[in-house]
């Protein structure tokens, strides 16, 4: 039996034990995916077990993606450029770490078959996702950027990393064509992002990384103002799809009946 988890505090919200045993029965794989919620120190002797093997492959959420990252022997260059780790397996030996979330970000856009080329974007906030958001839009060739978190200093850290972030003041908004809640301002029903988008043109795109609930209150005012909105459920759903290929070699499916199982809780 392969053993697999997801890291992370907290951890009991994570839809990913359920997406991930779905698909190893559909795919007949002995394996089995559970959660833990272990102390940062506790890490280092979880990710020794990749190295024996007792664990086959690993997932890591908030707020361990960059602590983790001097624990592995080895990573993809995008976890170079994003700082960032979600995803942990043996790879010929060794400790290797992966960033799946990019690939996540960036087929939930072109899921919805959507051209952002060339359009502008502003992100809020500046947590642990924002790195690999920055690195899907540049693929997917944006043309500029606009970065916003409560705490600039976060914002302007991220800003050095990666060439032509326009930093924005907190509370200052640009006309753009997309706009991402990165934060985790929704979370809570009762939350509320106190920005006013009232004046942005119609027929933008409003997404957030949120899938839980399905409509914050920013796709809530988006959608009443007339824009598209999307929500993270399938960055979640794509990122998942890659982790379970880079272990399994095998890409599972995102279909109907995979969709049905997921939103049923
Ligand atoms: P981490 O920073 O550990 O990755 P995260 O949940 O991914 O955690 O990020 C939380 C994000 O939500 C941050 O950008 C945070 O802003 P600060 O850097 O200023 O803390 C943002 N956030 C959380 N609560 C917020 C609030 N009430 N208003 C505005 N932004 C908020």
């Amino acid at each position: 039996m392969k053993k697999h988890l997801i890291i992370g505090k907290p951890i009991n919200h994570s839809l990913s034990p359920k997406i991930h045993n779905y698909w190893f029965k559909e795919n007949n794989i002995q394996a089995i995916y559970e959660k833990l919620s272990p102390k940062e120190s506790e890490l280092k002797e979880i990710v020794k077990q990749i190295k024996t093997k007792i664990i086959y492959g690993m997932n890591v959420t908030v707020p361990y993606k960059q602590v983790i990252l001097p624990l592995l022997e080895d990573y993809s260059d995008l976890v170079k450029e994003t700082n960032s780790v979600n995803t942990i397996f043996n790879k010929n030996g060794k400790i290797y770490g992966d960033n799946t979330d990019v690939y996540g970000f960036e087929n939930s856009i072109i899921n919805e078959k959507i051209n952002i080329q060339n359009k502008s974007v502003l992100i809020l906030g500046a947590g642990g996702v924002v790195p690999s958001i920055i690195s899907a839009l540049n693929k997917l060739k944006v043309g500029k950027i606009f970065l916003s978190n409560r705490t600039l200093k976060k914002a302007e850290i991220i800003g050095q990393r990666f060439k032509d972030i326009n930093i924005l003041k907190w509370g200052n908004i640009e006309n753009c064509d997309m706009f991402i809640n990165s934060t985790s301002v929704g979370l809570k029903n009762e939350e509320k992002l106190e920005f006013d988008f009232s004046k942005i043109s119609k027929n933008k795109i409003f997404y957030d990384v949120i899938y839980n609930p399905r409509r914050t209150s920013f796709l809530e005012e988006a959608s009443k103002l007339g824009h598209k909105i999307i929500n993270g459920e399938k960055m979640f759903l794509y990122q998942a799809q890659k982790a379970f290929a880079l272990w399994h070699n095998v890409l599972p499916k995102i279909d109907k009946k995979l969709l049905d199982f997921f939103k049923n809780d």
